[in-house]
């Protein structure tokens, strides 16, 4: 049975598409709708493009009610009957009632090795750390934020003189093979992690 994706955006999309240029021939899933909180994402006119229904749900009308953005956004998601959802970009913080509501089959993408860096500029804590390398995670989603189980990690070597910026984009290159690898695994009902290299 063919498994329905949801994926979450708040900007560009790049592991999107990754992700859904990846679901293609005897992928055990096919991309079933791309939302995001961020009106203006540009993400969304690229999963467009590639035929994939899209919404929006802004947070900002619901002035910080955080319930009732994500009961909006329930509602949305569940009209298009995923299986599974992907946080690709996604930058809202989800409370625990929607992440009980998905988990098991809701995934992120994190850009550093979790256990390490959780939350916010990652690659910029890397540096400062003075760390040899660095890198992306794929992690099921619980209600501790960038906590859940790994399902997948690939590592960068940090190079002398590297930026937040340049390693962010070394990061990028790996995320985007990495998220379809896990995804791929884990439709076919497959949990044990992925490392790359
Ligand atoms: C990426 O760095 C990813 O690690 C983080 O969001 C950033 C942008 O992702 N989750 P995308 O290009 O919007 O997929």
């Amino acid at each position: 049975m063919t498994r329905r994706v949801a994926i979450f955006i708040s900007g560009g999309g790049s592991n999107m598409v990754s992700l859904v240029d990846s679901m293609t021939g005897d992928h055990p899933a096919r991309p079933c709708l791309v939302i995001s909180n961020q009106p203006d994402a540009g993400g969304l006119a690229k999963a467009s493009a590639k035929g994939i229904p899209t919404a929006v749900v802004d947070h900002r009308p619901f002035k910080g009610d955080r319930a009732a953005f994500e009961a909006e956004l329930a509602r949305v998601v569940d009209a298009a009957k995923p299986d599974i959802l992907c946080l690709a970009g996604f930058m809202r913080v989800l409370t625990e009632g929607f992440v009980s509501r998905y988990e098991g089959r809701m995934l992120n993408i994190h850009p550093s090795l979790l256990p390490k860096y959780r939350g916010l500029n990652t690659h910029a804590r890397a540096l400062e750390a003075g760390d040899a390398e660095h890198g992306c995670t794929v992690h099921e989603v619980t209600p501790e934020l960038d906590d859940g189980p790994i399902l997948g990690q690939a590592r960068v070597p940090v190079l002398p003189g590297d930026t937040p910026d340049s390693l962010a984009a070394r990061v990028l290159v790996e995320e985007h093979k990495l998220y379809p690898a896990v995804l791929r695994r884990f439709a076919s009902g497959d949990r044990s992690p992925i490392y790359l290299p």
